[in-house]
């Protein structure tokens, strides 16, 4: 029996013609790496996703090398991009003004800030409160617009925590307004350990829209879990979201977050969009042979099920 290598295409009403996939693999994906990756190979992983057709990807966080070792080559990896390395759609994850400043100073004009819906997360991953992550982010943001740069804000744990439990939609939905308040271009709704399912995604898209974010300015970042995360994003599309965070290969978690696992897989997405008949650019072969190449590197298979049935890996 041979392995159909692309799905059968068949429309469905009320989805969208176009999805913008904002690729995280590079940063969220080697963020949690046990094994140190050559700064060499996370450029060729980046030029590989871009020849791939991936137009958004998400490169790198200018955060503490003690905070996040993994990542600790941000300015080298930049410097061996080059120009690539550059332009709106290359964000970098920033925490601080000092974040800001090494980024600038590498000529990066997009960037990302993270805060969190619950207050023990925020106390982990930002050394912080909720209310005194959003005072670091407030100056950061500033000087990004005020410089032309193009501003994301992620807010993790929308669904479920896993020291407090379930979070309260009226909850993520403060967080966001406080982080969109500063201006920010676009929010990031992070399902940070994966519990999310479709109908919380619709009832926290709702009370979003209902608090004057619609889900045109919103993505949704899930991890995969608990195989939730596919479900979870096409229901999103189905009310209005265009942007969708996606890893290739399904690599990902958070260091400051154990129960985190790996991001929705770019390909799963990809065989999902394709068979739908949604634009996305990527090459989906192509994708799939940069995570066969990354798993190599990494010493363990892609989580991805799309990549394990088209490349057996
Ligand atoms: P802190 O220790 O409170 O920072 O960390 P500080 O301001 O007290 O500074 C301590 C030292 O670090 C100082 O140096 C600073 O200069 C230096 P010293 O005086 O001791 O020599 N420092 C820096 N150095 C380089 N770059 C910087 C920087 N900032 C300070 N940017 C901080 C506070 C926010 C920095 C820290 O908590 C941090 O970096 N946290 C980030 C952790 C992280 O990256 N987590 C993973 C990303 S979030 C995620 O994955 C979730 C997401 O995917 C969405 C989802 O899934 O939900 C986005
Ligand atoms: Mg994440």
């Amino acid at each position: 029996m041979t392995m159909p290598s692309l799905p059968m295409t068949e429309p469905m009403p009320g989805m969208p013609d176009r999805v913008t996939i904002y690729e995280v693999g590079p940063r969220d994906g080697l963020q949690n790496e046990a094994a140190a990756v050559p700064v060499e190979v996370k450029a060729e992983f980046v030029r590989r996703l871009l020849a791939a057709g991936l137009e958004t990807v998400e490169l790198t966080s200018f955060v503490p090398q003690k905070w996040v070792p993994q990542l600790g080559d941000a300015e080298e990896l930049l410097e061996l991009l080059g120009p690539e390395g550059l332009g709106q759609q290359r964000p970098v994850l920033v925490p601080n003004e000092r974040g800001l400043d090494r980024a600038v100073e590498c000529g990066v004009t997009s960037v990302a800030i993270f805060g969190s819906a619950t207050e023990t997360f925020a106390r982990k991953n930002l050394n912080r409160s909720v209310a005194e992550s959003v005072q670091m982010f407030a100056p950061v943001v500033k000087r990004a617009l005020d410089a032309g740069a193009w501003v994301r804000a992620y807010v993790s744990m929308c669904f479920g925590d896993p020291w407090e439990g379930p979070v309260p939609v009226e909850q993520v939905v403060d967080v966001c307004l406080r982080l969109m308040d500063l201006g920010c271009d676009q929010l990031s709704l992070g399902d940070t350990i994966g519990v999310g399912t479709p109908g919380h995604v619709l009832r926290l898209l709702d009370a979003l829209d209902d608090a004057g974010i619609g889900p045109d300015q919103s993505a949704v970042h899930f991890h995969d879990t608990y195989g939730q995360a596919l479900a979870n994003t096409m229901a999103a599309i189905r009310r209005g979201v265009r942007v969708v965070d996606a890893s290739t290969g399904g690599l990902g978690g958070c260091p400051y977050a154990r129960s985190a696992t790996g991001n929705l897989a770019t390909e799963d997405l990809v065989w999902a969009l394709d068979g739908l008949g949604i634009e996305h650019g990527a090459d989906l072969a192509q994708l799939v042979q940069t995570s066969t190449w990354m798993a190599a590197q990494l010493g363990r298979p892609a989580p991805s099920r799309v990549v394990r049935a088209l490349a057996g890996g």
